[in-house]
């Protein structure tokens, strides 16, 4: 059958592998610890679940939700963002509801970019950031993020030409994979960059309570003041752990929602209306259950980081995210997708080679810390055993 060439760009073919060294390893026998994909393991607010439950039953939330969702919903989310940040922004004009904030990333190259333009992507970065470019016959350029420079790219060693050509530039703090936070600085310096150029600036930000150490995580809104420039993706998925409800948001400026709900409308409706009625009532949730959340992923962290220290392997400390980023064991330098599918062949033991976040990713893991803190030592001991036996 002849298919469309632009799929031949969207094969992610190292978790098509992972995949595939995960059912090799249940086929044999093995139990898979599933360390490789950022679903959390905790529970929804229970009130949240509530509301869906009792949604189900009114016969009038049944229908289908327009792309714009509910008013109450866009009403919740403009008063949880100024809640948070202190800025006001208009719920009939700045916000969107999205299907999670992978819809939103996915869909704005579709809304900004015309074929053959540049994207400014993070490398490493996340997979859905890469697949809307090239949805959008568009162009890559990697901005390749240094340990030594925090993770943060480094604007203005993009060449000239390129720039030229660049419409969009997607940041993503705190970040995933590597974990790295960006200060308020950095955003100011990013949406000055981006006026002075003529980019448009997306700030996905599903990790925005995912903060273990420090202060707040800074919204892009407190660079661009005036919303000139930017649109913040949110997500319901990390911070109440809902990530199968599939629901986010996005808040941003005028002209950019509105482009963002044209390309939307033609290809999905709202979410279920009592997805909506649940997430809304999750953004009025006291921030103990965030609390309760980070000190269990503080905890997982820090069991984690002394367990592999203790096995020879030592892993820098995150201060965000549900991630460790280390760089692979010594004798599988280079090799990141052979090393995480020969380990969850031979132990269960699931993580996410670095290389699958891009380039710039090779040489490291990435290990999700969606289990209890037994479970992770138990599978970091199962590392051991397996990087012995090869000695
Ligand atoms: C940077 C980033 N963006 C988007 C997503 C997906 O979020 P959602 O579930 O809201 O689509 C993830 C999930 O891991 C992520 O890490």
């Amino acid at each position: 059958m002849r298919l469309a060439a632009r799929l031949q760009k969207l094969q992610s073919n190292v978790f098509s592998l992972m995949d595939e060294a995960k059912g090799r390893a249940r086929r044999s026998g093995l139990t898979v610890v599933d360390l490789s994909l950022g679903s959390s393991d905790i529970a929804p607010p229970p009130a949240a679940l509530a509301q869906l439950k009792a949604s189900v039953d009114d016969s009038t939330s049944h229908g289908y939700l327009l792309f714009q969702g509910t008013t109450n919903f866009r009403k919740a989310c403009a008063q949880w963002y100024f809640e948070r940040f202190g800025i006001e922004v208009n719920p009939e004009t700045e916000i969107l509801p999205l299907i999670g904030s992978q819809e939103g990333t996915a869909l704005i190259p579709l809304a900004v970019m015309n074929p053959g333009d540049f994207a400014l992507l993070l490398d490493p970065g996340y997979p859905s950031h890469i697949g809307g470019v090239h949805l959008a016959g568009g162009q890559i350029y990697p901005l390749a993020l240094k340990p030594e420079q925090g993770y943060l790219p480094e604007l203005e060693a993009i060449p000239q030409e390129v720039l030229e050509q660049s419409r969009l530039l997607i940041l993503s703090y705190p970040h995933n994979p590597t974990a790295a936070t960006a200060t308020q600085a950095f955003f100011a310096h990013a949406v000055d960059f981006c006026r002075r150029h003529g980019i448009v600036l997306v700030h996905d930000f599903p990790y925005s309570d995912f903060v273990l150490e420090g202060e707040r995580a800074p919204s892009i809104f407190q660079a661009d003041t005036k919303r000139e420039v930017a649109i913040e993706f949110f997500s319901f998925s990390k911070s109440y752990h809902m990530g199968g409800f599939r629901i986010g948001f996005a808040i941003g400026n005028h002209e950019l929602i509105t482009a963002l709900s044209q390309v939307k409308a033609n290809i999905n409706f709202c979410p279920y209306r009592g997805i909506l009625d649940a997430a809304e009532v999750a953004l009025s949730t006291h921030q103990d259950y965030i609390d309760q959340a980070m000190a269990i992923f503080r905890g997982r962290r820090d069991s984690a980081i002394a367990a592999l220290a203790e096995i020879g392997w030592p892993a820098p400390k995150p201060l965000a995210t549900m991630y460790l980023w280390t760089p692979v064991p010594k004798a599988w330098k280079g090799k990141s997708v052979d090393f995480c599918v020969a380990l969850v062949e031979a132990t269960g033991v699931a993580l996410a080679p670095g290389s699958g976040f891009g380039d710039s990713g090779e040489g490291y893991v990435r290990f999700a810390l969606v289990r209890d803190e037994e479970v992770l030592r138990e599978s970091i001991l199962k590392i051991a055993a397996f990087l012995k036996a090869l000695d």
